[in-house]
């Protein structure tokens, strides 16, 4: 462990991108067979599908949640809901692997106590990426957000916090725990096209998790 210039101690594999965000390079290869189990359990209850945005464009990426919350878009907006709309039940449990390894990748970047209720996966296929955006419908921004790559290497870009402007191109291979928080939390970010390629264990796409803090701590209720 050491000091880091953000004033807070991260462990030595935790590599600064931006203020507040860290990349752990790998950190999810030990628990990989595990993560990939959990992401098949979560899509056969809450099978990936195209949300449509309140513009009444498809999303480039196919999605699905897991987690007493899930990130939901349709013509209305943008929210969290705790049951599938697809589905009509809850959203599947998260399974405990992604939790663990979200909540020790964050200790490892300084953000002690991540306890996520939402995990978005995206999945991406060659040519498709993801706009800006700001992740801007969790109800407290104290908490970082963790994406977890899988599958074929992607360019994810960090902008500022206003749109538009020169990005930071960062690539996301295979096991990479990605952590933003702090200042970062605040910025845009998307990604460039998955380029072609075929992934020895997902083929040709890529598959992202994004843990997430959405709610204030106390269950949803109905
Ligand atoms: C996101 O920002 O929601 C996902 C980005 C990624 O797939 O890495
Ligand atoms: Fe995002």
């Amino acid at each position: 462990m050491r000091q880091s210039e953000f004033g807070f101690d991260h462990g030595d594999a935790a590599e600064a991108i931006v203020d507040g965000a860290f990349l752990l390079r790998g950190r999810a290869l030990p628990v990989v067979d595990e993560l990939l189990v959990g992401v098949q359990d979560v899509v056969e209850a809450s099978p990936l599908r195209h949300m449509i945005t309140p513009g009444g464009a498809p999303m480039a990426a196919a999605q699905s949640n897991c987690g007493a919350l899930g990130w939901v878009a349709d013509r209305r907006g943008y929210r969290y809901e705790a049951c599938d709309p697809e589905t009509g039940r809850p959203w599947p449990a998260m399974p405990q692997v992604f939790a663990s390894l979200a909540r020790d990748a964050a200790g490892e970047c300084g953000y002690d106590g991540f306890d996520p209720d939402c995990c978005l996966l995206n999945r991406y296929e060659v040519g498709c990426g993801m706009g800006q955006h700001v992740d801007a419908d969790e109800q407290d921004f104290a908490w970082p957000i963790v994406s977890v790559s899988l599958g074929l290497p992607m360019t994810f870009r960090f902008g500022g916090v206003e749109r538009g402007g020169k990005t930071l191109p960062v690539v996301l291979q295979h096991g990479d725990v990605l952590v933003f928080g702090g200042a970062a939390r605040r910025r845009y970010h998307g990604t460039s096209p998955l380029k072609r390629g075929v992934h020895p264990v997902l083929g040709a796409c890529r598959v992202n998790l994004t843990l997430r803090r959405a709610g204030t701590g106390a269950l949803p209720r109905d």
